[in-house]
C-alpha cells in the first residue's frame, strides 16, 4: 500500500482489483482524493470530467465512482444521468464544493448515487462510504446473476417462456428496466403488455413506489385530461372535489399508459410536454407540479401502424419509443404453451380450489393445434375453464370448451354460427344484426375488446360507445 499525506483509517480489505474512479476538473482536488482512495487499497482510475469518465467505464470495470458536480463540458450530473439512462448502476459517491439539500435529494434520489459528500472528503468518512458502496455494488451483482438464471430457465416475474423470441424479451426487458428511459410495449392483444409493464417495474429501482395504469382507449376524451393531470374542485360541470390524475399518483413509480395510439392527439400533445418538463398542472389549476415518473406505453398496433395510420405523434413517438419491446403473438411461439399453461393451471387451482395437475397429451395437443387469436389471455380463459370442469387430475380433451374442438354444454346462440361464419336471417333490424355481429365477435374473442375493434377494423373508443349506446338502446326498448 503507498504512503499518504493523510492519517487514513485502517482499510477493510477492498475487493481485489476493484477500481474507483475519481472525476474532478481541479487537478488539486483529483489527486488530494485519488490519493485518499488509493490509501484504502483500491485502485484508481482519473478523469477530468463526465466525458472522460464515461470512456474510462467503457474501457475498465470500474466498482464506484466518486464524482465532482460541477464541471465543464459533461458535469456530474451529466454523467450520472447517462450511467442512469444506460442502466448501468456503478454507485456514485458525489463530492461538491457549493452544496445545499435540495442538491443532495435531486442527487440521491434521481441521480441514485449513493451518498453526497462536502468538498474535502474526510478519509475515515470516504473509507465507509467506498466500502458500503461494494457491498451494495456485490449486492446489485448478486441480484441480476439470479434474475439472469431464472430467465435462462424461462420466468421473469410472472412472466414465463422460454422461446428464443421471449429470452429476447425477457433480455431487453431486464437491460432497460434499470434505467429512466421510457419504453414502448407492442404486441397483439392478450400477448402480455400490461404483465411485461409490471415486470419492467417491479424490476426497477422504482419497485417500492406505485406502479399506476390507465387505458387510454376507455376513457372518454373529454374526460382524460383530468383522468391523466387531475382537476381542482370546480374545474368544470361536476368537478365536486380535488381530483389527483394519474402522473401525480404515479409519482416516484411507474405510469403504464395503456393503448396510447388511441389517445386524441391535442392530448398526446399535452403528454408529450408533461413528459419534457417533469411537470403537470391541474385542470382548472395554476400551480406547476413537479412529477417523477417513469412512463411505459403500450399499443396492439404495429409500430408501422402507429406511424402509418398516424395514430401517435410524431414527437410523442420518438419521446416513447426509447425502448421498445415487441410481444410475439402465441402463434408464433407455440414452444412456450406447455410452461405457460402449467403456469396457470397452479394460479388457477388456486383461485378456484381445484387439484389438477396437469394437460393430457390429447388435451396439450388441442392447444398446440389452436391458432389462439387472444393469445395468452385466451389461453388462460380456456383453461379457466378446464380447470373447473376437470376440478382434479388431468385435463382431457372433454374438459376443453367446444372453441379447441370439442362440445360444451352451452344455451343455443342467438344467430346461427358455421365455423366461424354467422348468418341472419333477411328482414332483421340494421341494429340488431350489428348488435349481435359485435357480441358473436366479442365471443369468438373471450371478450377481448381490443382484439374484437381490430377484427371489426375500428377503434376501441368506436367499439365502447357502440356498446354503451346498444346497452342503453337495449335498455330504452324494454
Ligand atoms: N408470458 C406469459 N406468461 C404467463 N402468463 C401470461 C404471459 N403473457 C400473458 N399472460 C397472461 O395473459 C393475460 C393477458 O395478459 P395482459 O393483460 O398482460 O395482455 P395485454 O397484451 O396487455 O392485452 P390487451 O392488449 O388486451 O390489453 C394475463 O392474464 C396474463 O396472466
Ligand atoms: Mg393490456
Amino acid at each position: 500500500m503507498q504512503t499518504t499525506g493523510y492519517n487514513a483509517p485502517m482499510p477493510f480489505h477492498p475487493p481485489e482489483l476493484a477500481t474507483v474512479l475519481v472525476v474532478d476538473d481541479e487537478a488539486q482536488d483529483r489527486s488530494i482524493h485519488a490519493e485518499i482512495v488509493r490509501s484504502l487499497g483500491y485502485a484508481v482510475e482519473e478523469a477530468e470530467d463526465g466525458r472522460q469518465a464515461l470512456t474510462k467505464i467503457e474501457t475498465t470495470p470500474v466498482s464506484a465512482i466518486v464524482t465532482d458536480l460541477k464541471m465543464p463540458g459533461m458535469d456530474g450530473f451529466e454523467l450520472l444521468r447517462t450511467l442512469s439512462d444506460r442502466g448501468q448502476m456503478i454507485p456514485a459517491i458525489v463530492l461538491t464544493s457549493f452544496g445545499g439539500i435540495g442538491n443532495a435529494v435531486t442527487i440521491v434520489h434521481d441521480l441514485q448515487a449513493f451518498w453526497y459528500l462536502e468538498k474535502p472528503a474526510e478519509p475515515a468518512v470516504l473509507a465507509t462510504l467506498l466500502e458500503r458502496a461494494m457491498h451494495y455494488g456485490e449486492l446489485l451483482r448478486g441480484t441480476e446473476r439470479l434474475q439472469r438464471q431464472l430467465s435462462q430457465q424461462g420466468v421473469l416475474g410472472e412472466m414465463v417462456g422460454s422461446s428464443r423470441a421471449m429470452q429476447q424479451v425477457f433480455t431487453l426487458i431486464q437491460r432497460s428496466a434499470p434505467t429512466q428511459a421510457p419504453l414502448l410495449i407492442t404486441g397483439e392483444s392478450g400477448t402480455g403488455k400490461e404483465m411485461a409493464a409490471r415486470a419492467i417495474h417491479r424490476l426497477s429501482p422504482r419497485s417500492l413506489g406505485p406502479f399506476v395504469a390507465i387505458n387510454c382507449a376507455a376513457v372518454p376524451s373529454e374526460l382524460i385530461e383530468s383522468e391523466l393531470f387531475g382537476h381542482e374542485k370546480g374545474a368544470f360541470t361536476g368537478a365536486v372535489g380535488r381530483h389527483i390524475g394519474c402522473f401525480e399518483q404515479a409519482n416516484r413509480g411507474t405510469l403504464f399508459l395503456d393503448e396510447i395510439g388511441e389517445m386524441p392527439h391535442n392530448m398526446q400533445a399535452r403528454l408529450l410536454r408533461a413528459l419534457e418538463d417533469s411537470t403537470v398542472r391541474r385542470v382548472g389549476g395554476s400551480e406547476e407540479i413537479r412529477v417523477d415518473v417513469r412512463i411505459v406505453a403500450a399499443t396492439n398496433r404495429s409500430v408501422l401502424g402507429l406511424q402509418g395510420e398516424k395514430a401517435l405523434r410524431e414527437d410523442l413517438f420518438y419521446r416513447l419509443n426509447v425502448f421498445h419491446v415487441h410481444l410475439p403473438p402465441l402463434r408464433e411461439r407455440k414452444e412456450d404453451i406447455p410452461q405457460i399453461a402449467k403456469t396457470m393451471i397452479d394460479i388457477l387451482n388456486k383461485k378456484h380450489g381445484c387439484f389438477v395437475t396437469g394437460l393430457q397429451h390429447a388435451a396439450l395437443q388441442r392447444l398446440m393445434a389452436h391458432s389462439w387469436p387472444g393469445n395468452a389471455r385466451e389461453l388462460r380463459n380456456i383453461l379457466e375453464w378446464a380447470v373447473i370442469t376437470a376440478q382434479k387430475d388431468l385435463i382431457r380433451p372433454a374438459h376443453l370448451p367446444e372453441i379447441m374442438g370439442t362440445r360444451r354444454p352451452s344455451e343455443p346462440a342467438a344467430v346461427e354460427r358455421k365455423d366461424g361464419a354467422v348468418s341472419f336471417e333477411l328482414g332483421r333490424k340494421l341494429e340488431e344484426v350489428k348488435r349481435e355481429y359485435v357480441a358473436e365477435t366479442l365471443k369468438s374473442v373471450n371478450q377481448d375488446r381490443s382484439r374484437a375493434a381490430q377484427l371489426l377494423g375500428i377503434s376501441m373508443r368506436t367499439l365502447y360507445n357502440w356498446l354503451a349506446e346498444s346497452k342503453q338502446n337495449a335498455r330504452a326498448a324494454s
